[in-house]
């Protein structure tokens, strides 16, 4: 099929590569010029494991082009919908204004018989809107077809995704996104055809369910940490439960990233619209639950520091929001990095990916590229992203390095013993 993928952002680069791969002829388009060069030479602007091999292959067979202008779109029969819908300044409510223009700028160049996918997480009742707008100013279709990929993972998220729901208001709809997904569909990913809201709705309440069970847990490692109880011990037992599970239900320094947080405030702003705020309140405590974790590990900091943090150097491992990504929006490491520096600490921070990110935003920290350069001197270590060498690190190593051997897990990925017997005091979340 001839596709376009309106926005080549984290979701849209990797979506349309993926659509390259199963032999579909895409076309990408963005108005950033620099992101398209990059993607046209083969190079993702942003780390997403295996997608430069599969950008690469699809731009060299040709199967994959990319532009700036919406008019090299028009030949497409499918047309995916993937810019951003940022949290509005302001306020809680979900940005629109880069999913209306991709509409508006497409309209003019649909051809007769065309479908519109929308893959942006949109607050319910867009479709719908949207819809109308497409049926106003061409002959095209609408339909919704949320995107669930995980960043780490987004590639094979995409070509081989959990489930596939389609929000349409015609049969046909549902036939092209079947002959779009027909890979996915004979390897036996379940499909769910539903109408525009509760596609819409399935995204924001898939978020919200996740973020929840991260935020309960999060509020059990602060009655672990009254009581002296370990929380981990606590989630591998809960988790046992199938009907629970173990999954996001690691407790530490809470949930970030481009998705979850905005997610959810936009979900509650939305629900306050239709007069429903009551149903979601609870998402107002989620988020307060997860920002109370930034706060825990900071706050266990200066406690370990002994009130000496202005002359301190301390340590923090991991700036984006979690491993296998360079992604620093909402990034609870990096805002715990940025306390510690308000604090008046000399922070030095590592990361194998995310250093470019957080240096563009906060260009006040230090920066080591390698590990052992953030450790050395330290009086305080903080790791707070769960990267793989970080998990790994050899505590005796790290002993030797730093001044003081304090250690704050805001993770939990480290193991308490190992750590207490190269020297390290060491300081888990809602773990004793
Ligand atoms: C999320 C959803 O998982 C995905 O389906 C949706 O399409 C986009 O939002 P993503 O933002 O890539 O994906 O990250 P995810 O793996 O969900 O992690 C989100 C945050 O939760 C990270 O900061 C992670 O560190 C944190 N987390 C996750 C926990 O703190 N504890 C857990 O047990 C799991």
């Amino acid at each position: 099929m001839r596709i376009s993928v309106i926005g080549c952002g984290y979701l849209g680069a990797v979506h349309a590569s993926a659509m390259a791969e199963l032999g579909h002829d895409v076309i990408g388009i963005d108005v950033d010029e620099s992101k398209i060069a990059r993607l046209a030479a083969g190079a993702p602007p942003f780390y997403e494991p295996g997608l430069p091999e599969i950008l690469t292959s699809a731009t060299a067979s040709g199967r994959l082009r990319f532009s700036t202008d919406s008019a090299d779109a028009a030949d497409a029969d499918v047309h995916f919908i993937a810019v951003g819908t940022p949290q509005a300044q302001g306020g809680y409510a979900a940005d629109l204004t880069y999913v209306d223009a991709a509409v508006d700028g497409l309209i003019p160049h649909l051809k007769p018989g065309s479908l519109v996918v929308g893959k942006s997480t949109v607050p319910v009742g867009t479709a719908a809107r949207l819809a109308e707008r497409v049926a106003a100013g061409s002959e095209a279709t609408l339909a919704w077809n949320p995107e669930f990929l995980r960043e780490g993972f987004a590639v094979e998220d995409t070509i081989r995704p959990d489930r596939l729901v389609y929000g349409v208001a015609d049969q046909r709809a549902a036939d092209v996104l079947d002959e779009v997904y027909a890979q996915a569909l004979e390897a036996g990913t379940p499909r769910i055809t539903t109408d525009f809201a509760t596609a819409e709705l399935v995204k924001v309440s898939a978020n919200a369910f996740l973020a929840t069970k991260i935020s309960f847990i999060n509020a059990m490692a602060e009655i672990a940490e009254s009581t002296g109880a370990d929380v981990t011990a606590l989630a591998d037992a809960i988790g046992h439960d199938a009907r629970i599970g173990r999954r996001f239900l690691n407790a530490g320094v809470g949930f970030g990233g481009g998705c979850l947080p905005k997610d959810i405030r936009a979900f509650s702003a939305r629900a306050e619209e239709l007069g429903r705020g009551e149903s979601v309140a609870f998402l107002k405590e989620v988020d307060a639950i997860n920002l109370r974790r930034r706060q825990r590990v900071v706050d266990l900091a200066v406690e370990a520091l002994d009130g000496q943090i202005h002359t301190s150097k301390i340590a923090v491992l991991g700036v984006t929001f979690k491993p296998d990504s360079d992604d620093v929006r909402d990034s609870p490491a990096l805002d715990v990095a940025v306390q510690l520096k308000g604090l008046g600490a000399r922070v030095v921070a590592t990361d194998p990916q995310g250093i470019e990110n957080a240096r563009a935003r906060h260009p006040q920290l230090e920066y080591a590229e390698q590990a052992d350069d953030a450790l050395r001197d330290a009086d305080l270590v903080v790791l707070v992203t769960e990267w793989r060498e970080y998990r790994d690190l050899d505590p005796a190593a790290a002993a030797a390095l730093v001044t003081t051997p304090t250690v704050i897990d805001g993770r939990n990925v480290l193991s308490p013993e190992a750590w207490r017997a190269a020297g390290f005091t060491y300081h888990g979340m809602g773990r004793p």
